[in-house]
Order: C-alpha cells, then structure tokens, then sequence
C-alpha cells in the first residue's frame, strides 16, 4: 500500500514539473494538442449537395485567395454536425459487408462506398490578440488521406500521404484576439495499402507558436560518437527566420540526462539569417561516463536548445535522444553498443481492437510492452511511417525500430517522403534501419530497381549517414535490388535460396524482414475450414512456406543474418488470408487484434526470452472427445518436460534447442499437468484442467490509475468456473454500462470472423428542410400563434425578393421528414438566422431556443410526427446595406441523434477486451459487465489527480 501511494505522488511530481516547465515556456514556443471538440460530418466526392456545396463558388479556392467554401468557408454552421476528439477513423465505425474491401477489413467505408469516403472535420480555436508577431501552425502527424487544409477559408494546401506528418504555417491568416476556424477535408476513397489503413484524421493535431527566429521544424540532429567513458554529442540546429531581425543571438544548448540532471551546455553565437532563410550550427557537448540507450536500459537524453537574445530566451526546443552506437556486420549480424544482438522482430501495422487506427498513445505503449514480454527485441513499421507517439513507446520501453517509407521512386513525391521520415524521425534512438521499399514486386529483380535504390538509398544517407538503409525483397535473391541495398532484407525462405545469395554477396549484412507468415486462430486446436478457425499448432502454413519454429530455427543458427522479422506480432484488419469474407482480419499474428497471445507466444517466450518458460497446449475441455487422440504439444526452454494425465506419467521427453514437445493424449477430462526439468531439477509446472460451465465474469485492468490526459485502461473480460478457473471455450455475450469520468471507446474479441460492432456510438442524422416557402405579414410584431395564412398565397421563400420593399415581417414555412427509430431520439433544429427576429412553430406548436444557444430549439417528440412534419418560421426582415450584401435565406438544418444501443459483445474462446478512456475530469471510471446466467461485475480506474489537463 505504501509503495502505491509512493509511486503516485512521485508521478504526480513529475507531472506538475512537466506541467509547470510548458507554463514558463509558454511565452517562447506553445505546443498544444488541439485534438478536443472537433466537428465531423460525411461529405461526397461527386455529388456537390451532399458535399455541402464545397467547390461550387464561382471564384473558387483555387481561383482567389480566401475562397473556401461550403464547409471550407469560415462561416459555415457545423452545429448540426456530429462533435468528437481525436484520434478518430471513421472506417472502424462501420458496419461489414461482403461487397466492401477485402484490404481494409471488409468496413462499409473507402472507394466503394461514396457517402462513407470524404470526411470533413472542423474546429474553432481562439487566438489572442497578443499572438500578434509570432509563428502561428497547425500540425498534424497524418491523417488518411488525401486531406485538403483551409484556415478561415484560406486554403493551406493537399497532403496526399496517409502517413507522413505535416504542418501549415497560418499566420498570415489570423483572426488575431478572435476565433478561428480550421477546416479539414478528407479523402480516404483510394487506399495505399493492401492492409486496414483506417480513414480520417487518426493522429494528433497541434497549434504551434514561436518567435519568428526559431529553431525549424525537426531542425535537431543529434548523433553520438562514444569513446572510453564519455562520448561526444554533436547536436545540428536548423534556424530558421521569418521576421526580418538581422539582429545577433546566442545558441544555448543544455543536455539533461535520464534523471533530469543538467550534464552539459555549450554556448554559440550567431546572427539570425535572412527573411525566410535558415542557418545551420552544431555544437559538441561531452558527456561523461554516459548512460547508454539500450534494450534493457533504454536511457533517454533530453537537449535543450534555446535561443536568446539580449540575454532573453525567444525560442526553445527540445530533443528526445539516445547515446548508443549501431553496427553491422556481413559475418556476425548486428550490434548495439558493440554488443551482439541476434534482432527477434516482429511486422506491424498500425490498428487495433475496437479503435481501428485511432490509437490512443497508451495503446502504443500497451502493445510495445505485450511485445516485449513475449521476448521481441525489434519492430518493423510495415509498411509505412508510423505515428511519432509509437517510436516515443520504442525508445521508452527498448523497442528497436526498422522506419519504411512507403512507395519507391526518385521523384519529389518519393524522396519527398523519405526526407520527411527521417527529418522527423532520426533523433529516435530506437530506430537502427531505414528500410526504402518493400516488395516491389515490377522492380526487385531488375535495373530500375537497382537504379531506384541506389538513388533512394544515397538521398537517406544525405540526410543520416548513422543509420543502413534496407528493402523487404520476396521475388528471388540474386540481382536488382538485392545485388546493391546495403542490408539485404529476405521476405521469406520460401522465396529463394538465401545461403546462396549470401555466399555471392558476402560482404552484405542482412536480416528476414519478413517470415513465418503463418495462420492462427487463438484458442482454436481443429482447423475448422466451414467456421474460418485454424488451428493454433505452429504448422507449415502453405508448402512453400515455414512455420514460426522452422524460420527461427534457420534464422538463429546463421549467424550471418541479423535476425528475423515475423510476419506479424499482432492480427490487423484487412488480409485474412488464408480466408475471405467472413473472415476480416488477418490471422498471421503472435497474438490476436486485442493482444491475447496465440500459443506461438510461447514458443518465442522459450526461445527469445531470458525466464524459463512452460506453456501447454491445448486447454482441456474436450466434452464430446472423450476416448479420442488430442495432440498435446509444450512450448519450453527446460532442458526436459514430463506430461501427467489425471497424475498419471504419460513420459519425460528431451527439448532440442529451438523446438518444441509432442505427444498423443487420449482425451479425458481432468488435469493435464507438465513438469518441466533444468539440469536434472524441477523448475516449473504447468497446469490445463477441464473446466465447470461459466459462472462468473472478472474484469482486469491493465493499470489502476489513469495518469495523464486522455489515458486509457485496456479491460480484460473472462468468465470463470465456480472454482475460479477460466473457461477457455465461454462464448458468452457481455453487456457493459460505465460510470464516473470516462467513456468506452473500443470493444474486440480477437475473433477473426466476428462481425459484431467495435463502436457503440449514436447516430446522428441531418434532415434538410424541403419546399421552404414565405408570406408578408402586414406588422413587424411577431404574433404568438400561427394565424391562418392563405394557402394560394404561399411563394418560393426568398425568390426575387424586392430588398428595397420588404414588407414588416414574413411567416415561413417548410417540411421535413421523420422517421423516429427510436423513442429516446433527441431533434434539434440549429437555426440560421434568416431575419432579425424569429418565432419558431413546428407542427403548429411554439418551440423555445435553448439558454446556451439562441438559435437552438429542441423538439420535443410530442410535437412531431413519423413522416413529413412542417417548421414555421415567423421573422422580421433583414435589410442590406449595400446592394451586393447576400443575405442568408438558408433556415438551418435539423439533426436527429439516435442513441446507440449498450456496449456488448461476445466472448471468444473466453476472452474479450474493452478500452476505457478517462475524460479528463479527475473522476473514478466504474465499469460494471452483466451476461446471462453469469454473476456479474465490476471494476473502477481512478485517477491521480483532480483534473488531467
Ligand atoms: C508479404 C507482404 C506483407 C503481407 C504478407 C502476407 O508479401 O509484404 O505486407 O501482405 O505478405 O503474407
């Protein structure tokens, strides 16, 4: 309890210094996350109403300047839009269908599907007048894809790439002491890959403001040359000038070592470069005795650098960086601190249970953790840049790290890319590769690819010569890419004679980027083609290629080669080779979507881990198999197991290095216990008995308290028998209700063929207010009841109206249709102000605007009607002043949220995971689970301290 206590006010202490340094900082440089409160709606690539008339202005954004229009335009009213943070991927939030993309995991979302594939986001931020001066951008660290940027109408520019981050520079676009909007619109119809990519705006957005002389963008470069107990730190710095200061400056750099230590400063001097100029400087600081980025000990070095002038500080900035140095070497593999490293990877893409692409960046953490437990030492960003928020989980947890760009070529688009990869991410001590390309399946073999890569791989060493470059190569391993990549990276044994390559190409490191692509279902011992379920025994997937144990077992007795990289850690959606629909995530993972290890966990745990290890497959509730032959197989690194059946010896077997056990087990129900021996002595015991029928959810949180702003927990969901053990074959279907200050905002089972909801969110409809029409009143008093309005001498509102004859007042009308699908449906009618005044009656009676919002009126349900329902509007005209004023004739539009049914979802093979957010407030999260039959439960994540903001 003590301990508990000691390690939460320790955290809440670093919190309030973090907290306190960016509040001194803040008149230097602001970096805020603007993720909260952003307004979303579907538009439509082609049909220009449903795109919110973007596009259509006469003079349009592309023809003059600040001429954003539809939801690009300043002005528009996004109230009746539906309101959510980021991250946010639209595609997860979709229901399946057959006819969708086989890719992205059969989601109703992307290029076959119009209304589902423009997004359009937008959000209003405040800036003070006091900002006036400094360098105002927007960043966003990716959105998927093909996003187009406007600042109050002005438009900032197209980023294509689903996966570099960018940033616009909005200052001259301010509405200084105002609001400001920034408006989004996203265009997920083509895919980049042939794996879940997700859709929208799925990582961070930040404001930035700095001094107009401030250090550039990713204008850090730090390297370290290490020597007998110190090493040398030298530290780039891009300045970068957008004011027409001429005058001098002093560059300040301080290095911090992992406690936070001041360990050393330089101070230079210079003299701001020209308007819109950059000058580069580099500093060399000694660090003695330093404490070395590793995999065990990944120590992290902070450089601050700050320039002042006359003596005040105008810009700050901070580097992440590690000490350790890097090698290869063609005979022995690879280094770390000259220390050899046999690379145990694994292949990852980016999504996950429940939240798709958007991932929370505790979620990164999560991930890279249940990696490393299971013994993994490397990661591969296939086959992409990945979020800046996952190499900060590598670097902090000891994760090394493989960056891909995505396509090759030599033109500004690819070059392009790989110079913002390693700008943005070169400080990142994790990383030990870049890799250029991956299967490029018309290049690899031939001249272009050779000539590609020889382009592509010098322009990365332009810009790092610390790090190799490599390419992930599958059509054969003799000439192209092969014969000059400097780390030759095999995908796949099955794909060529890799000893044969090597042997031609001796002086050539290289490393499996890609192996073991085999198929898993977890939990799941009889391949069951019907059901989509293969069985979790590590078999030869397909002829030609290998099982986990085989690719390992080849990998781990070549000491020329690196190491392996499997195909993949985690499931991901898209792919579900060997299957299709129904089928909608892949089954090539070490552990499913949600993380739940497969048993091929363990087999790596035996062989890559330090711990002695003993898993026994399968679990042993085989009603219905009694008599029958049940393979037994062991994962271990003991030396010997001996298997019991009911304590009956069923034989003491010999493990070989790199293997596994098997044995033949005629099924009874019971215990089936193995005993696993090192040097002659028992060391461990591992125990699979069949189980009672479900009695009793439990719930486990991967962390008690949450700890920093939008942190998560990921809840574990099982059911137990009436003695407590788990039920590895439940399939119970589980309803959650929360409490307290957080949401759900992702629910999985990691069962490949579920098409269950992974979100549960409410629906929100626009209706369009149809044949709107008007008639002159004759006084400007608004009456409090609708008279009787002559039914001929109702007109097409606003057409040719006469602005120099308006009459005192006018009463409107039009229609809109409704179709409740739910008693608990909330409608809303977000007026436009289309006179000075205005009554509002629907169906006959008067509806009141909300005390927030003047121009807000909820309906009542009791005043509407299923189908067409009639909005009167009684208004006192607005006048122009001058001719050319267009006066708004748009009533505004009427929303209607259906709330979504409750959280549920099924068991599968006795798991399920649910992932709750905090919202900030400060208050506990209670989490309460009931099913069918079970006892139910209950689960609360606190916080640490009242607000985390
Ligand atoms: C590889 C490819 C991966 C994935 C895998 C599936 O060829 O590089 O991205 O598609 O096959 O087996």
């Amino acid at each position: 309890m003590k301990i508990f206590s000691r390690r939460i006010s320790l955290v809440f202490v670093v919190f309030f210094i973090a907290y306190c340094s960016f509040a001194q900082n803040k008149s230097v440089r602001g970096l805020t996350l603007i993720d909260q409160g952003w307004h979303f709606s579907f538009g439509h690539p082609y049909d220009t109403d449903k795109d919110f008339g973007h596009g259509e202005a006469y003079f349009s954004y592309l023809s003059k300047t600040g001429n954003g229009d539809g939801p690009a335009a300043a002005a528009f009213d996004d109230r009746a839009w539906r309101l959510l943070d980021l991250p946010h991927d639209w595609a997860v939030e979709q229901s399946f269908s057959e006819k969708a993309s086989y890719s992205h995991g059969f989601k109703e979302a992307g290029k076959d599907y119009p209304d589902k594939n423009i997004g359009w986001y937008r959000k209003k931020i405040s800036i003070p007048k006091t900002d006036l001066g400094r360098i105002i951008s927007i960043k966003f660290d990716g959105v998927f894809r093909n996003s187009k940027v406007w600042f109050n109408g002005h438009f900032l520019g197209t980023e294509e790439s689903g996966y570099d981050s960018f940033e616009y520079d909005v200052t001259a676009y301010v509405n200084y002491g105002g609001e400001n909007t920034i408006a989004v619109r996203v265009d997920a119809s083509m895919e980049e890959g042939w794996f879940y990519e997700g859709a929208g705006i799925y990582r961070h957005v930040y404001l930035q403001k700095t001094n107009p002389l401030h250090v550039a963008t990713n204008g850090t470069f730090v390297t370290s040359d290490i020597k007998e107990g110190f090493a040398t730190v030298t530290a780039e710095v891009s300045i970068h000038n957008q004011g027409t200061d001429k005058g001098a400056f002093e560059l300040v750099q301080t290095v911090f070592d992992p406690s936070g230590k001041q360990v050393a400063l330089v101070t230079d001097k210079g003299v701001a470069p020209g308007f819109y100029k950059t000058a580069s400087y580099t500093s060399a600081l000694k660090i003695n005795a330093p404490l070395l980025w590793d995999i065990e000990n990944p120590n992290l070095y902070r450089l601050l650098t700050q320039i002042k002038q006359q003596g005040k500080v105008i810009d700050t900035y901070e580097t992440t960086f590690g000490i350790r140095s890097i090698r290869f070497d063609a005979e022995q593999g690879f280094f770390l601190n000259g220390k050899h490293i046999k690379l145990q990877g694994t292949n990852n893409h980016q999504d996950h249970a429940g939240v798709g692409t958007a991932m929370p960046d505790e979620l990164q953490y999560f991930r890279i953790r249940k990696l490393k437990e299971m013994g993994s030492n490397a990661y591969r960003c296939s086959h992409h840049p990945p979020t800046p928020e996952l190499l900060e989980a590598c670097d902090r947890l000891g994760m090394l790290v493989i960056d891909e760009t995505r396509l090759m070529g030599i033109n500004d688009l690819h070059l392009g890319n790989v110079k913002r990869m390693i700008a943005r991410d070169r400080n990142h001590p994790s990383i030990f590769c870049w890799s250029v390309g991956n299967e490029e399946w018309k290049i690899e073999g031939n001249s272009t690819g050779e000539l590609i890569t020889n382009t592509m791989q010098g322009f990365a060493k332009s810009m790092d010569s610390t790090r190799p470059v490599t390419v992930g190569i599958s059509s054969g391993f003799k000439s192209g890419i092969s014969s000059v990549v400097e780390i030759m990276g095999y995908n796949y044994m099955g794909n060529g004679d890799i000893d044969a390559h090597r042997n031609q190409f001796k002086q050539q490191p290289g490393m499996g980027t890609e192996e073991g692509s085999t198929f898993a279902t977890r939990g799941i011992y009889f391949t069951d083609d019907a059901k989509h379920y293969v069985s979790a025994y590590d078999r030869k997937p397909r002829p030609s290629f290998y099982s986990i144990e085989e690719g390992w077992k080849f990998y781990a007795t070549r000491p020329y080669l690196a190491g392996m990289f499997i195909w993949t850690g985690f499931d991901y959606r898209g792919e579900p080779t060997p299957y299709g629909w129904p089928s909608v995530t892949s089954y090539f993972g070490m552990m499913d979507v949600c993380g739940f290890p497969k048993d091929n966990v363990y087999y790596l745990k035996s062989w890559w881990g330090k711990q002695p290890v003993l898993h026994l497959l399968p679990h042993w509730n085989w009603a219905g198999k009694e008599g029958k032959e049940i393979d037994v197989w062991v994962y271990s690194n003991c030396d010997e197991v001996e298997l019991f059946l009911n304590r009956k010896s069923l034989g003491k077997k010999k493990m070989e290095q790199y293997g596994h056990l098997e044995w033949k087990v005629t099924y009874n129900p019971g215990t089936l216990e193995a005993i696993g021996y090192k040097a002659g002595k028992k060391v461990l015991a591992e125990i699979q008995q069949t189980t009672a029928a479900p009695d009793k959810i439990k719930l486990t949180a991967h962390k008690q308290v949450f700890d920093k702003p939008n942190d998560i927990a990921v809840i574990t969901v099982e059911v137990t028998d009436k003695k407590g053990l788990h039920v590895p074959i439940a399939g119970d279907e589980i309803n959650f209700t929360i409490k307290g200050g957080g949401k759900i905002i992702g629910v999985g089972n990691g069962d490949p063929t579920s098409l269950e909801k992974d979100k549960f969110i409410d629906a929100i409809a626009q209706l369009s207010i149809y044949n709107f029409q008007e008639q002159a009143l004759t006084e400007a008093e608004l009456p409090k009841q609708l008279g009787l309005y002559p039914e001929n001498n109702w007109k097409e509102a606003f057409k040719e109206r006469d602005y120099k004859k308006l009459a005192p007042a006018y009463v409107y009308r039009g229609q809109f249709d409704w179709a409740a699908k739910s008693k608990d449906e909330v409608v809303t009618f977000f007026y436009q102000k289309i006179g000075v005044d205005a009554v509002v009656f629907v169906n006959g009676n008067k509806v009141a605007a909300t005390k927030e919002d003047s121009q807000k009126y909820v309906i009542s349900p009791a005043v509407l009607k299923q189908g067409s329902n009639i909005i009167t509007i009684m208004a006192t005209p607005i006048h122009k002043v001058n001719d050319w004023d267009v006066i708004n004739s748009d009533p505004g539009s009427i929303q209607v949220i259906s709330p979504s049914e409750p959280w549920k979802r099924k068991l599968f093979n006795g798991y399920a995971q649910l992932i709750v957010q905090t919202d900030n407030s400060g208050s506990t999260v209670t989490l309460s689970a009931s099913g069918k039959g079970l006892q139910s439960s209950t689960i609360s994540v606190g916080t640490l301290s009242p607000k985390l903001q």
